[in-house]
């Protein structure tokens, strides 16, 4: 069994989450939409409030919040049975520990039990250990978004992966 707690983050740990944000925008820009300035720029109130709506989802290293991902399951008819899934993030430490697994197993058995037919995200297509990480996790590479963001002022792709459930 893992040793990782996978459950739905709330207001009450917005100041570990924003913590976690803040290594995350800084240490791996090519994981993050947003920059660095902007993740320092919002408050813990802001935070709070983010959770409060309960689209984030965390993993737990016993009381530790030690990564966190976005879950946004689609709400109109045509388009519910896909959800989308990002941020997803796990701190250095626990990098390679099996974290990111018991978080990706967590909002897989979400899906299925919210009735959703396939998750999907997007990566840089130059994030080699993401991409491998999700191409482990069963998601495959349908298609390439050219100039999906800007990092710079420098154009990046991103690999758009769906996993069907
Ligand atoms: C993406 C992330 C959640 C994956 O979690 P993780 O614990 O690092 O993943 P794992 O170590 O279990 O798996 C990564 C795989 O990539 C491999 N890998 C490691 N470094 C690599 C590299 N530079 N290039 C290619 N593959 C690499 C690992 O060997 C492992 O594969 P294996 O299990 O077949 O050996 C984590 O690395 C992370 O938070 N990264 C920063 C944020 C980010 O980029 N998020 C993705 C946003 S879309």
């Amino acid at each position: 069994m893992s040793r990782f707690i996978y459950k739905t983050l709330t207001s009450e740990h917005a100041e570990a989450w924003r913590e976690l944000r803040l290594e995350g925008a800084r240490d791996f820009p090519l994981g993050f939409l947003t920059t660095f300035d902007e993740t320092e720029a919002t408050s813990l109130d802001r935070c709070r409030e983010i959770l409060s709506h309960h689209g984030m989802r965390g993993v737990f290293a016993g009381e530790e919040l030690v990564g966190f991902c976005g879950y946004r399951p689609q709400q109109l008819e045509r388009i519910r049975h896909r959800g989308e899934i990002g941020p997803f993030f796990v701190t250095r430490s626990q990098q390679g520990s099996g974290a990111a697994k018991t978080m990706m197993a967590g909002v897989i058995a979400e899906a299925k039990g919210n009735g959703l037919a396939q998750l999907e995200l997007f990566v840089d297509t130059e994030n080699l250990r993401a991409r491998a990480f999700y191409e482990r996790q069963g998601f495959e590479h349908v298609g390439t978004f050219s100039d999906n963001l800007r990092i710079d002022g420098k154009p990046r792709n991103s690999a758009f992966m769906t996993l069907r459930l």
